[in-house]
């Protein structure tokens, strides 16, 4: 499969967000990424159930809601009744992984786990074979528009190899943080399937033409 661009909304103008959905639906977006913070897991605030669900209605792009809360396990049912199509987990955050991953699959939504900057791929290895993506954060989450941590390349293609070893071959890896069409090419050279980005869509001044300008990056066309 192609590699799929899910716009983050973390950038955009959430007073007018039904229009800012609809230029990166134009823009040929996969997914909508939604970043939940719950100023404790990470140093932020973002959105909760409420904004999922009124964005499921105004979309049918699948939504990918990356979840940076302490204790998941107590909200992944109202995220998928909210409309979550897929949901992550960060490792950090989690201590049974394996039953968190199942209970998000047992939900109908694809489970996918997250590894900070600082978290070692070697961490995955007893759950690589039952989880549908995995999430590399490429810088500490909490904020958009930050640079991408460039170690980050190296693990993409770590967490690669780990999920072919495992058989899960069909399982995308996922990045997050600081992508933007200077480094999107290397990164699916790498191995990404699914790249997250925020700033390099919602802070520009046509997010529509910001997805393009990714999608022909990504598939390594060079900048006009
Ligand atoms: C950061 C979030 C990201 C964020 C990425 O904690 O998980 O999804 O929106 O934003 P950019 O692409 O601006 O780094
Ligand atoms: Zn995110």
């Amino acid at each position: 499969m192609s590699v799929r661009i899910a716009p983050s909304i973390l950038s955009a103008d959430f007073a007018r967000l039904g229009e800012g959905i609809a230029a990166v639906e134009r823009g040929g977006a996969d997914l909508l990424h939604l970043d939940v913070m719950d100023g404790h897991f990470v140093p932020n605030f973002t959105i909760g159930p409420p904004v999922v669900r009124s964005v499921r209605k105004v979309t049918t792009l699948p939504l990918d809601v990356h979840l940076m809360i302490a204790d998941p396990d107590r909200y992944i049912d109202v995220f998928a009744e909210a409309g979550a199509s897929m949901m992550s987990v960060h490792v950090e955050a989690v201590t049974h992984l394996h039953r968190t991953v199942h209970a998000i699959k047992r939900l109908g939504c694809e489970a996918g786990v997250v590894l900070n900057p600082a978290t070692p791929v070697a961490l995955l290895e007893d759950i690589a074979a039952d989880v549908d993506y995995v999430l590399v954060m490429s810088v500490n989450p909490g904020f958009g528009g930050q640079s991408f941590i460039p170690r980050s390349e190296m693990k993409v293609t770590q967490v690669r190899a780990l999920l072919d070893a495992a058989g899960n071959a069909g399982a995308p890896v996922e990045i997050d943080g600081g992508v933007d069409p200077g480094n999107a090419g290397r990164l699916v050279a790498a191995g990404v399937g699914i790249l997250v980005a925020g700033a390099a869509i919602f802070a520009q001044p046509d997010p529509e033409a910001a997805l393009r300008r990714l999608r022909a990056a990504a598939a390594g066309v060079p900048a006009a």
